[in-house]
């Protein structure tokens, strides 16, 4: 995957780049990451690529053209699956939207700043347009960060163990079950003993029952959303007999 990402603030990206796994899906060369500095596109010798907007409102906004100009350019060299921008009104970020641009070879990411940008390139290059969610961002990089962390893990070959990406909290609908580790008690607080028990049947059992019970209590939203209450009456059936 290539993902090219468009920006005013370049230097504020790249260290988040070059940690964990991100890095490490760059360097197996699963990954390219390009950041395009918008200042490269300015029009003016000042290197702006802002200015006011019609109508005297406050705030400044990016200007169509430099824009226009970094996206064809890029576009003139191959297809992009998506060019994204990242806004407070666009669609919210989620674990099936991160799945289905894990797949796309080539993203284009812009990231909004100021008031943000000149409305035509929303309407002429944009195709998707991703919020983070229900707050206000200085400025797109912190999004496109998030969006890229979510996207980047989800490529094959990304994460050693494909298994651990699927078992991710919403991959099934579902917030994640609890996780425990060494020692097997810890100042008197036990792991749960199914854990220990090598069943690894009745391990999934509680697993399961253990994300349904949390999804229920945390996020029931997202039960409701997936009609997965219909999933849980059915597991406690499945108990009773
Ligand atoms: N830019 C500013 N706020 C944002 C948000 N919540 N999501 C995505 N991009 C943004």
């Amino acid at each position: 995957m290539r993902l090219d990402i468009l920006t005013l603030f370049p230097n504020m990206m790249t260290m988040f780049f070059e940690e964990s796994i991100l890095k490490r899906a760059q360097k197996k060369g699963l990954v390219e990451v390009v950041f395009h500095d918008l200042h490269d596109y300015s029009l003016t010798k000042y290197g702006s690529v802002d200015d006011y907007p019609y109508g005297g409102a406050a705030g400044m906004v990016m200007a169509v053209e430099p824009l226009a100009n970094c996206i064809e350019g890029l576009q003139k060299e191959r297809h992009y699956d998506e060019v994204i921008y990242t806004a407070p009104d666009g669609e919210m970020l989620s674990q099936p939207m991160a799945n289905q641009l894990s797949l796309a070879e080539n993203l284009m990411i812009l990231c909004g700043h100021y008031k943000g940008v000149d409305e035509r390139v929303r309407e002429h290059f944009i195709t998707k347009e991703i919020s983070i969610g229900d707050y206000v961002l200085t400025g797109g990089e912190l999004a496109t960060a998030v969006i890229c962390d979510t996207v980047i893990r989800l490529v094959p070959g990304v994460l050693g163990d494909e298994q651990s990406a699927l078992g991710d909290s919403f991959q099934d609908g579902l917030v994640a079950p609890p996780e425990y580790t060494r020692p097997p008690e810890f100042r008197g607080w036990k792991v749960p003993d199914v854990l220990l028990s090598g069943n690894h049947a009745k391990i999934e059992q509680w697993r399961m029952e253990q994300a349904l019970q949390r999804t229920q209590e945390r996020r029931p939203d997202l039960l409701k959303a997936s009609n997965d209450l219909k999933d849980l009456k059915d597991i406690k059936d499945l108990k009773k007999r």
